[in-house]
This record gives C-alpha cells, sequence and structure tokens, in this order.
C-alpha cells in the first residue's frame, strides 16, 4: 500500500495558479495513478492543516504503508514537525513537487523535508508523482 499525501493548497490544483501548476486537477493526478500502476493499492489524502498531515503520516506508520509519495506544498519551507514526522516514521517518503522549486523564489529552494526523504521529484509537474510512485514499485521487484 503507498499513500500518497497531498498538502495545503494542492485541493485547489486545476485552477490554482495554471501558469505554475497546470490544469491538472488532484483528482486527474489520483485517477492517472490508478491507470499507471493497476497493481499497486493507493491510499490517497489531502490536508490543507499541518496536524492533520502529522496524523496521516502516523497513521502510515501504524498501517505498515511500504512508501510514501508527499507533496507538502507550503509546508515544505517552513515545517519542522512534519520534518520530524517523517522522520520518526519506517515507511520511505519521496518528497514531490509539481513546480521546480528550485527555479523559483528564494524562499522555496529550502526544504526543510527533504532531508528526512528518501529523495525529492521537482519539476516534472503531475509526472513527478508517476516517478515517485515508479520508485517504490521498483523497489519492490
Ligand atoms: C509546491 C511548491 C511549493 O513551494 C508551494 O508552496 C506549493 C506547491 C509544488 O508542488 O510545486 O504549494 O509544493
Amino acid at each position: 500500500m503507498l499513500l500518497v499525501l497531498n498538502g495545503p493548497n494542492l485541493n485547489l490544483l486545476g485552477t490554482r495558479e495554471p501558469d505554475t501548476y497546470g490544469t491538472t486537477t488532484l483528482a486527474d493526478i489520483e485517477a492517472d495513478l490508478r491507470d499507471a500502476f493497476p497493481d499497486a493499492t493507493f491510499r490517497f489524502e489531502q490536508a490543507n492543516s499541518e496536524g492533520t498531515l502529522i496524523d496521516c503520516l502516523h497513521e502510515a506508520h501504524e498501517d505498515a504503508v511500504d512508501g510514501v509519495v508527499f507533496n507538502p506544498g507550503g509546508y515544505t519551507h517552513t515545517s519542522v514537525a512534519l520534518r520530524d514526522a517523517v522522520a520518526a516514521i519506517d515507511p520511505p517518503v519521496v518528497e514531490v513537487h509539481l513546480s521546480n522549486v528550485h527555479a523559483r523564489e528564494d524562499f522555496r529552494r529550502t526544504s526543510r523535508i527533504a532531508p528526512a526523504c528518501v529523495g525529492q521529484m521537482s519539476g516534472f509537474g503531475a509526472a513527478g508523482y508517476r516517478l515517485a510512485v515508479r520508485f517504490f514499485v521498483m523497489r519492490e521487484d
């Protein structure tokens, strides 16, 4: 089972700053993953609050989820608590960003969470989610 966890404002994908994030909705991304990986089992969660995201990560640990694909949104750049949650759990976490955070404002270049992750996908749009899932599927092969 893989958890695909999305943070604040990602529920607005499709209409949110389309020049930066495209017009693909979160529902489109989730449907694409189900289509691309028919043999995988997914849990999809999105939350705007930090505490709920932490609870989702703890539940992934308790439920022995195999891997987490996590787009922490704006909390990427601020949240020590989310980083601590990622570091506290057993399932490996891949951080995903639709946009290339390294090519944008200076404050987006730092991820507080990436050092606790296996790696980071940034700038591949919705394909970044597929690439992250592919990594987990390859690990299992
Ligand atoms: C984002 C990048 C973050 O800097 C931003 O705050 C987001 C979306 C991305 O997917 O590109 O909300 O995580």
